[in-house]
């Protein structure tokens, strides 16, 4: 046998038992006669004995040991006398009677430790070295727990997993597209998927009736912490269903994760807020509602009292931040700073002090009454202590968007978005299409084949921005986990749809006739919605990024640097693709 037992089973029961191990030097310290080996391997460390004086050449071998060493080493297990109580194996060592060196190690670049000395880059380009690390295995095992557990729960519901292509055709709609050129078909490219949209609904049209499937999808798109250009999403759909049916079920999931992963039982129903209130309240679509702190308008309340900054404003709003009055002068400047950054472009910052008697103090007491103060504090329900901050704008939704960047930041600040705190809830109700500045036309905010509200589809012909869709996101802690929707399944409705976005019949026919086609040939109702894997691991990990619960993620530049990709093509392997470069920037 290569080994009886991994480095992370034996215990005390176990002495006296003759083992072999197998595993990488994690450390090695010499100690008098001995020489004490800790040995690693995904399971655990045990510490393994050499004694010069028992066996001075074994002992001589194992001080020759390096670093990350694949060794085997056969023993005995014996109590230890000084006894490690941080680790489950601390309580006992390998006496070693035998040593073999499977495969030597170069000094790693970076110690393989808990908390390493190597940075982000040298750990991307050793990423199979990172992996052995204790914490960056740990949330590839979550994911997998996560996953097993997705599937245990689908698989009870009656979904089936079915696989769609990953070389599929362009869809114009969304974020760019990764193309892949076709040898066969010159001069032709196919698409790797966004996400498996359109061919679920046909699986729907099949009559496959609960389709799910754990899938890559790709999107040509800027990175951020919670976006990768590849990343992976549950995607599901069902038939015969109505928004709540789907809302119920995937809610059913989401506290299955909690329980079963996290150990989280989640009675209550989750909130259902309406895409119009969250953009009001809290200037997103995604609020973190592990806090309240919502906002409050105030256009009323400081209107024409002659301080123009706010009698030209489009909108004047305020969070009142709790118990935070004592910030000093130097806190409320960096705060101003923080939404001056271009990043977030407010122009500056107004606050107000609620004092211990009531009294209102503000950074603009020369314009406001004591009695129109005392209006603003009502209208936040504000107390003494409390601290108010308020931001204007000539634009209302931008406005509200900085104003959840200082929510946010306050929240933080305040302690208040506490990484083992889940707050989750469904935002609805999204509106259907959102007008694009740089397109110079509407966009589907959710995709072109989302169902518009029944109450609405009137609106299509005279207001198509008022019109609201069955669409549902769910968010958790300020992370949009998952999204979904009642798709259209009327052939008449989806070309009116692409109308509406622009296109000639001709261009949607070209782009979209496979699926207006198969809606003729009787399609179900049916709708569904795609859950994110990589953000659920990262949120029960706890994690800033999900680059850390992906075992070979991409850098913000979108480039594995481990393997060097992309890179460009041989000459050979163009011409026999027939491609040709004329690269702008040589
Ligand atoms: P959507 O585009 O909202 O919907 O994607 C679903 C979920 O996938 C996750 N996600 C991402 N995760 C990491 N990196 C990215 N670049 C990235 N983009 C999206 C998010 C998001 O909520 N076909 C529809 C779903 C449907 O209607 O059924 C879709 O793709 O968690």
């Amino acid at each position: 046998m290569f080994r009886t037992n991994t480095c992370g089973e034996l215990r005390l029961e176990n002495a006296g038992q003759k083992v072999t191990l197998a595993g990488w030097v994690q450390r090695i310290r010499k100690m008098g006669g001995m020489t004490f080996v800790d040995l690693r391997d995904r399971y655990g460390i045990t510490q393994v004995v050499f004694n010069n004086e028992i066996d001075a050449p074994l002992c001589e071998k194992a001080n020759k040991l390096g670093r990350e060493f694949v060794i085997q080493v056969t023993g005995t297990v014996s109590e230890r006398s000084n006894k490690n109580k941080n680790i489950p194996t601390g309580e006992i060592e390998i006496v070693a009677d035998s040593l073999r060196i499977l495969n030597p190690s170069e000094v790693p670049p970076f110690t393989i430790e808990d908390d390493t000395d190597g940075g982000d880059d040298l750990r991307m380009k050793y990423r199979y070295l990172d992996l052995r690390r204790t914490p960056v295995r740990k949330n590839l095992e979550l994911r997998h727990r996560m996953t097993m557990e997705v599937r245990r729960y689908l698989d009870s519901k009656g979904f089936l997993e079915i696989e769609t292509p990953m070389l599929v055709g362009s869809t114009p709609e969304g974020a760019r597209d990764f193309v892949v050129p076709s040898r066969m078909n010159p001069g032709q490219f196919y698409a790797l998927p966004q996400s498996p949209q359109t061919l679920k609904q046909l699986l729907m049209v099949s009559g496959m009736d609960r389709y799910f499937q754990i899938v890559k999808c790709f999107r040509d798109e800027d990175l951020r912490a919670d976006r990768q250009p590849e990343f992976t999403q549950i995607d599901c759909e069902m038939s015969y269903v109505e928004q709540d049916d789907i809302i119920n079920l995937f809610e059913g999931m989401a506290k299955h994760l909690f329980k079963t992963i996290r150990g989280i039982e989640l009675t209550e129903p989750f909130i259902r807020m309406p895409w119009a209130d969250a953009m009001k309240y809290y200037g997103s679509d995604k609020p973190d509602m592990r806090f309240d702190m919502r906002f409050v308008e105030l256009m009323d309340i400081l209107k024409g009292y002659g301080f123009s900054v706010f009698d030209d404003a489009a909108y004047i709003g305020g969070i009142c931040a709790k118990g935070a009055a004592s910030y000093t002068r130097k806190q409320i400047d960096q705060l101003t700073e923080f939404v001056k950054r271009p990043q977030i472009g407010a122009k500056g910052m107004v606050y107000a002090r609620v004092e211990p008697d009531g009294t209102v103090k503000s950074s603009v007491d020369k314009f406001y009454s004591q009695e129109v103060l005392q209006k603003m504090k009502e209208a936040f329900n504000a107390e003494p202590g409390d601290l108010i901050l308020i931001l204007s704008g000539d634009d209302a939704m931008k406005t509200r968007k900085q104003l959840c960047e200082l929510r946010l930041e306050m929240g933080s600040r305040l302690g208040l978005r506490d990484k083992d705190k889940f707050a989750c809830l469904w935002v609805v109700d999204f509106p259907m299409f959102e007008w694009s500045d740089e397109e110079q036309r509407l966009m589907a905010m959710h995709h072109p084949f989302t169902h518009p509200k029944d109450e609405d589809i009137a609106m299509l012909d005279t207001d198509p921005a008022s019109v609201r869709a069955d669409a549902y996101d769910m968010v958790i802690n300020g992370v949009e986990v998952g999204g979904g929707s009642i798709r259209i399944h009327d052939s008449k409705l989806q070309a009116k749809m692409f109308e509406i976005l622009g296109f000639t019949p001709e261009k949607a026919q070209e782009q979209f006739g496979f699926l207006m086609n198969a809606f003729k040939f009787g399609a179900p109702p049916h709708g569904g919605l795609a859950y994110g894997l990589d953000r659920w691991v990262s949120l029960f990990a706890g994690l800033d990024s999900i680059r850390d619960c992906i075992a070979f993620p991409k850098n913000n530049s979108g480039r594995d640097v481990m393997l060097d990709a992309p890179a460009a093509l041989d000459q050979k392997q163009l011409d026999e693709l027939q491609l040709a470069l004329d690269l702008k920037d040589k």
